[in-house]
């Protein structure tokens, strides 16, 4: 089936005429399922698949209605849509008080483009081997420093390293004076990105009026300050082109007329890439040892083929977590005008959301799909609308390299260094925080 969907030319049209509006989906009131998909949104996307099949409506507060794709035709359908067409931008607008106005994240269209071409050099799949020693580096010291022999969540750690990674590589920051107060206002910002009690304000007020409120942004204007700082020294330094560091690289970077980036540009991205990059890392890595715990087997198999220098099985696990615990369950695309997709006419204004968790699942794509079994991907790759853990098409993640290739560093070396059991009996279920899903008890383990 993979096969099929990889090779498969544009999807034909349907030989019946599209049914104009929206496919089915529960017939609850909205803010029902808005309270349901808070707390149980795999159970809710699991239901309403086996009642309603492949696509399907839902309908959250503050977000509109979601109709809900998990074939992989339909899935590469809207990853190759047209980018006027299907916007990804619109839908994080919440995040534009914090991040912006020139966050990629935030942009659509042509704007979307032009920040993207510069932040995708420094994100290349090889350039990443270079930032291997740093990340090494920064692993090992945390590991060494945590306890062992007492049950011990890994979530909060894992945020450690991911944050220091970023300062050292993204921000390039090595001073220890000039990183102490950075890491701390950094610390803040991240707080208030995934605060619920900070983003239901800003979903509530708008993201415009949210820049008014006094505490807010007394909180941004001091990571403001701090970011305009390091760029100004970057901006001074004598050796920017031997730096490696991904600031030192957009402030080198250039516009298709050949002007630099502007301060309020740098500053954008940085935040965006700390804010994308944190978090989401910190997790993957906690699922991946929650995981990893619960079957011994494999997680020797891991530290014996690290101890001999192998990566198969590393690189196969890494893909194994990010299906099976997917960080981010869907990504959207708000349609700018009617589409037909599955045989539906969606007006516009619908928001598309490929579901990254009905895809990992479907049986007919991964057998036994809700049991872990990195050897899977030893045995085949991961396909290009198969396996979504990072989205798709223009908006694919641009830290999508640099995440595995930092899993990977963080996982060797704990399994290298550590024994790891875990502190409870059972799995750790889902949890929603924002918009990650974490492991409950934050990946609970013992070391020794
Ligand atoms: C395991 C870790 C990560 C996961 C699961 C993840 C997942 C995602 C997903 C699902 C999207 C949306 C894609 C779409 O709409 O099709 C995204 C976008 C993005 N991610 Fe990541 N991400 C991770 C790590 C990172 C890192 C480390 C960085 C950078 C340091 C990063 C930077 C970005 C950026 C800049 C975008 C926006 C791309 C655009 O809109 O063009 N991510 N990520």
């Amino acid at each position: 089936m993979e096969a099929a969907v990889e090779d498969a030319a544009p999807t034909a049209a349907p030989a019946a005429p599209p049914v104009p509006g929206l496919p089915p989906g529960p017939r609850m009131p909205r803010a029902l399922q808005t309270a349901i998909w808070s707390r149980q949104a795999q159970w809710m996307l699991r239901q309403s698949r086996a009642r309603f099949g492949e696509m399907f409506t839902i309908k959250i507060a503050y977000e509109g209605t979601w109709v809900m794709v998990s074939d992989p035709e339909l899935v590469k359908q809207v990853f190759t849509g047209d980018p006027r067409t299907f916007h990804a931008g619109e839908g994080n607008d919440v995040l534009r008080p914090f991040l912006g106005d020139n966050s990629v994240l935030v942009l659509d269209e042509k704007p979307h483009i032009g920040q993207r071409r510069l932040l995708l050099p420094p994100f290349h799949g090889e350039r990443m081997q270079g930032y291997g020693e740093t990340m090494t580096e920064i692993a090992a010291r945390e590991i060494e420093s945590w306890p062992t022999g007492t049950p011990h969540k890994l979530r909060p750690r894992m945020q450690a390293i991911t944050l220091e990674i970023i300062l050292e590589t993204v921000f390039g920051v090595h001073d220890k004076e000039r990183l102490e107060p950075l890491r701390v206002a950094l610390r803040d910002f991240l707080d208030l990105t995934t605060n619920p009690a900070v983003l239901l304000p800003v979903l509530l007020v708008g993201p415009e009026r949210v820049r008014s409120i006094p505490t807010f942004r007394k909180r941004i204007d001091r990571v403001d300050a701090l970011i305009h700082s390091e760029i100004a020294e970057r901006r001074a330094a004598e050796d920017l082109e031997q730096r490696d560091d991904i600031l030192s690289m957009l402030v080198a970077a250039r516009h298709e007329d050949g002007s630099p980036m502007s301060e309020a540009e740098i500053r954008d991205e940085l935040l965006t890439l700390l804010v994308a990059g944190h978090e989401t890392t910190a997790t993957a890595l906690s699922w991946a040892v929650e995981r990893l715990v619960r079957h011994p087997e494999k997680l020797e198999r891991l530290r014996a083929e690290a101890l001999a220098g192998e990566d198969a099985y590393l690189t196969a696990t890494i893909q194994e977590t990010l299906r099976l615990r997917p960080v981010i369950v869907l990504v959207i695309r708000k349609l700018t005008e009617p589409v037909e997709i599955g045989g539906y006419e969606l007006p516009a204004g619908t928001r598309v959301t490929p579901s990254i968790y009905l895809v990992h699942r479907d049986p007919a794509i991964y057998p036994e799909p809700d049991r872990f079994l990195p050897e899977r991907f030893l045995e085949r790759p991961p396909g290009t609308y198969t396996w979504i853990p990072f989205g798709g098409g223009v908006r694919r993640c641009l830290g999508a390299a640099f995440a595995q290739f930092e899993m990977q560093v963080v996982l060797r070396e704990l399994v290298k260094r550590r024994q790891i059991a875990p502190a409870r009996p059972g799995s750790e279920r889902p949890f929603r925080r924002a918009i990650t899903e974490t492991p409950r008890h934050d990946a609970e383990v013992i070391l020794s």
